[in-house]
């Protein structure tokens, strides 16, 4: 996918992630960003969320005596549904107040959610059996904090799951962002690749069990013709445009390792 055709642009138009398109677009801080994206962050078909669903629903199961965290949680995509699906209990950290705002709308996990920061989080240790950190990494300034309270707040044997736009992808010009009326707005990231992820991991108490590229498929297909951009399909399926790992949680310290 070259940044430069307009295949890429019109890709940009209802995504999670769009190209850059130069000299349109608005970049903005993750802040900013997402104050102005929560009221429709849940609206526009969005083939990235899609196909990671499609990844890792058969392998959030058997939750019923389990205690959740949707950490950056945002509108509360994931601790909806697995609150819904029966969790034992389920709480959403996120740093933005406007999708929180959102995330508080939906009745089944109104009152699980709270402010807070990946880095420094606001829960009591061991205290979760499974942890969800979705298309957020990018956003993290300390990448090692985080790894750190994720290993500080799960119990030992805990899984913890964390997804983000590919580095590929952002490499050949994919971005967070939205559209603001007919200016596409882009928000503030660093892609993080999986060697990187995984050595912070493994250094604060993590062991890798997998991680994985996704690309888009056939099931992604529907989205894209419902977005009016049925003619970007192919070209967005030419690279890997997920990064999915997944981490068990070793031990009982919670010892600081590698940033
Ligand atoms: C692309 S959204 C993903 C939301 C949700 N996880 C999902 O997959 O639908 C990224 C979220 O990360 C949150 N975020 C970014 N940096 C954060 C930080 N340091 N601490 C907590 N949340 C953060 C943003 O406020 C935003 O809600």
């Amino acid at each position: 996918m070259s940044t430069s055709t307009n295949a890429d642009r019109d890709f940009a138009a209802d995504g999670e992630y769009e190209p850059p398109a130069p000299g349109e677009a608005r970049r903005v801080s993750t802040a900013e960003g997402y104050e102005c994206w929560a009221p429709i962050y849940d609206n526009a078909p969005n083939p990235l969320l899609a196909r990671e669903e499609r990844h890792l629903s058969p392998l959030l199961t058997n939750l019923r005596n389990k205690s959740v965290l949707d950490l950056a949680c945002g509108t509360g995509r994931w601790l909806e549904r697995l609150v819904t699906q029966g969790c034992a209990s389920g709480v959403g950290i996120d740093r933005s107040v406007a999708m929180l705002r959102v995330a508080g709308r939906k009745t089944a996990i109104r009152g699980r959610l709270a402010k807070g920061d990946c880095e420094n989080l606001p829960l009591p240790s061991a205290s979760f059996d499974l942890a969800l950190c979705s298309f957020a990494v990018g956003h993290i300034r300390d990448l090692g904090s985080m790894a750190y309270e994720l290993g500080r707040v799960t119990r030992a044997g805990a899984d913890v799951f964390v997804s983000d736009l590919h580095c590929d992808a952002y490499a050949r010009g994919w971005r967070v962002g939205f559209r603001d009326g007919a200016t596409p707005v882009q928000i503030e990231m660093r892609p993080r690749a999986a060697e990187e992820i995984v050595h912070v991991f493994c250094s604060n108490g993590f062991q890798c069990l997998t991680h994985e590229s996704l690309w888009l498929g056939e099931q992604e297909r529907p989205l894209f013709v419902q977005a009016g951009k049925s003619h970007s399909f192919v070209e967005a399926c030419e690279l890997p445009a997920i990064l999915v790992g997944h981490f068990r949680r070793i031990g009982t310290g919670t010892q600081r390792g590698a940033r």
